[in-house]
């Protein structure tokens, strides 16, 4: 079987070196890596680094090797083109059409997936020509990962840093796996909640969950991969931000809710995965709650938090907007789930059983779901990776056409 051909663009910023880990997690998982650096990323690593780990030439120009017409047949030839790191410049380039390198040739003549992968400072990432490139970019179908929040080159910290190779590696992967020229969430803008709420008590104390979150991640992961737009509403997880997703970070239901609702604002679907406190306490105690030497105990007043889903669903924020809740239950989990369905309004409900074993926390997952025009797609016991992969193929004949 001949291995799948993947094209690294490397660009000229100082993670151009993280783009070496990169290419040995391609090699290494037998992919054929052609590495096309810009001559400003070789500042930053030399040919001779990128030639000797991907066993290939390396050059930047399209006048060498006339004969083989390198500035065709790379592009053409590729399974996947990768650019990480992808500078503003690069992606300014890529969206423009233009072709004045070996690199930005291939971009123009690839005709399978491409990933960019970017960084830069946060003022280049946040200014409104990058911004405008990026979307130009997604929208003909590219898939631009979120860069990461962190440290960057200097003193500063901001986003704008290479997320993680070991991520990149991954969305790429998926790519690869899916096999579509075109990745098929690619212009959509998608919002997914995960984790579970804490209603504080006192400042040492709250009501929480036992939602891990791993199938909210999950979910936002595979909707990167497959090009969309991410934003993750994470509640407490703990888990580390996935690469090419916009995460939001809060704490209880009303700042879930808030969060949630500003994201959807623009957004195709919202799957509701994260386990949302139904009640909180009606008083915020700023002290610590001691304790009374009549050895009783106080009694905790709980008031209803907002429902998010039905919210949602009742009041789309745009039309055919397509949206998605879970269902946790413990009995009767089929006939709750259908009943829940109907009385929450949304489009699709994940129905799963959770027990002390089951769901919460483990890697795997078994669920039904319910369409609200009765259809039922059972999910058989595997990783929630699959069950998010369903979720996705089940949301997309529902999205509104064009984007
Ligand atoms: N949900 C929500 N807002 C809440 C509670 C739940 O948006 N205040 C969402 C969850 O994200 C999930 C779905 O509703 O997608 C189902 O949550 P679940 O707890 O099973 O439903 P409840 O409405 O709480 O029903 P009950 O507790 O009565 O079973």
């Amino acid at each position: 079987m001949t291995k799948p051909k993947v094209v690294l663009g490397v660009s000229g910023g100082i993670a151009a070196y993280k783009a070496c880990e990169l290419l040995r997690r391609l090699t290494e998982s037998g992919h054929d890596v052609r590495v096309v650096p810009t001559d400003s990323a070789l500042h930053f690593v030399g040919a001779a680094t990128w030639s000797a780990l991907s066993g290939h030439p390396v050059s930047t120009e399209v006048w060498e090797s006339v004969h083989e017409v390198p500035h065709v047949r790379i592009g053409q030839g590729a399974d996947l083109v990768v650019v990480a790191p992808a500078t503003a410049d690069m992606l300014a380039k890529a969206a423009h059409g233009l072709a004045d390198d070996l690199l930005t040739n291939t971009l123009l003549t690839a005709r399978c997936p491409v990933v960019f992968a970017p960084a830069m400072h946060t003022e280049m990432w946040e200014h409104p020509a990058t911004q405008e490139n990026v979307a130009t970019l997604r929208r003909r179908g590219a898939v631009v990962i979120e860069p990461a929040v962190g440290r960057l080159t200097g003193v500063d910290t901001g986003k704008g840093r290479l997320p993680d190779p070991g991520e990149i590696f991954e969305v790429c992967r998926r790519i690869l796996a899916r096999g579509t020229a075109t990745p098929d969430l690619a212009g959509r803008h998608v919002v997914v909640s995960a984790g579970g709420t804490r209603e504080p008590l006192d400042p040492v104390r709250y009501l929480g969950n036992r939602s891990s979150g791993k199938q909210g991640y999950a979910l936002a992961k595979a909707a990167a991969a497959r090009g969309a737009r991410v934003t993750l509403v994470e509640a407490n997880t703990g888990i580390a931000d996935p690469a090419g997703v916009d995460v939001v970070h809060v704490g209880t239901a009303v700042q879930l809710r808030e969060a949630v609702l500003k994201a959807a604002a623009d957004a195709d679907a919202v799957v509701m995965a994260a386990a949302v406190a139904d009640f909180r306490p009606a008083v915020y105690a700023t002290g610590k709650i001691k304790k009374k030497d009549d050895g009783g105990a106080p009694t905790v007043e709980l008031v209803r938090n907002p429902d998010v889903l039905a919210e949602l669903s009742a009041d789309r924020a745009l039309p055919g907007q397509v949206v998605v809740g879970f269902a946790a239950e413990t009995d009767d989990v089929l006939a709750n789930g259908r009943e829940k369905l109907r009385r929450k309004g949304c489009d699709l409900l994940v129905v799963n059983e959770v027990g002390e074993r089951k769901t919460f926390g483990s890697e795997e997952n078994e669920a039904v779901v319910l369409a609200a025009d009765g259809a039922e797609t059972p999910v058989p016991y595997g990783p929630k990776e699959a069950l998010a992969e369903t979720v996705w193929d089940l949301v997309l004949p529902r999205l509104r056409s064009g984007t």
